[in-house]
């Protein structure tokens, strides 16, 4: 599988970015107020960027720092997999709920509060130890199969959104 158009990025940064974009959608998740539609949509991203984020992690970069040598690399490792669980319980709930409901915004505001202390944990002790024990050389070559797993997972869920906007990602 081929993808030219990947930009070269190492794996911290690429992830960074990932927690960058979600923590501004939550933002637009607050400054949407009661305005149920677009608190709806900005959920379906927030679900999705959040799903995507945590398979690359998974498929990718967790497995790479689980196979060095370095114990508080792998505790890391394995504290952010716990969070993905938490993560998982409060999308799934989330999704059973409608914005009108009276639980709805604490349970985005306990899903807000565990991906930032995921985010902080993560940048503070995964990546840390991911740069001091991986080369520079492999976390480039991390972030770009990282960039073509994204990629391609863009294009399942645009494919099982709808056929029209597959074009748009894929373009
Ligand atoms: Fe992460």
């Amino acid at each position: 599988m081929k993808f030219p158009g990947v930009p070269a990025m190492d794996a911290t940064t690429l992830l960074k970015k990932d927690h960058d974009a979600v923590l501004q959608l939550f933002r637009e998740f607050a400054e949407a107020g009661s305005d149920a539609e677009a608190r709806r949509s900005l959920y379906r991203n927030i679900r999705q960027e959040l799903q995507t984020h945590s398979r690359v992690e998974e498929h990718v970069f967790y497995p790479a720092v689980m196979r060095l040598r370095a114990e508080p690399a792998r505790e890391a490792v394995r504290d952010a997999l716990e969070d993905h669980h938490v993560v998982d319980g409060l999308l799934a709930e989330l999704d059973q709920l409608d914005p009108e409901d009276a639980r709805y915004g604490d349970k985005m505001q306990t899903l807000q509060e565990s991906v930032e202390r995921h985010i902080e944990a993560e940048e503070d002790a995964l990546f840390a130890q991911a740069r001091i024990h991986l080369t520079d050389e492999r976390l480039e070559r991390l972030g770009r199969d990282m960039a073509i797993l994204k990629e391609s997972l863009a294009g399942e869920a645009a494919a099982v959104g709808s056929g029209a906007s597959r074009a748009v990602v894929r373009a």
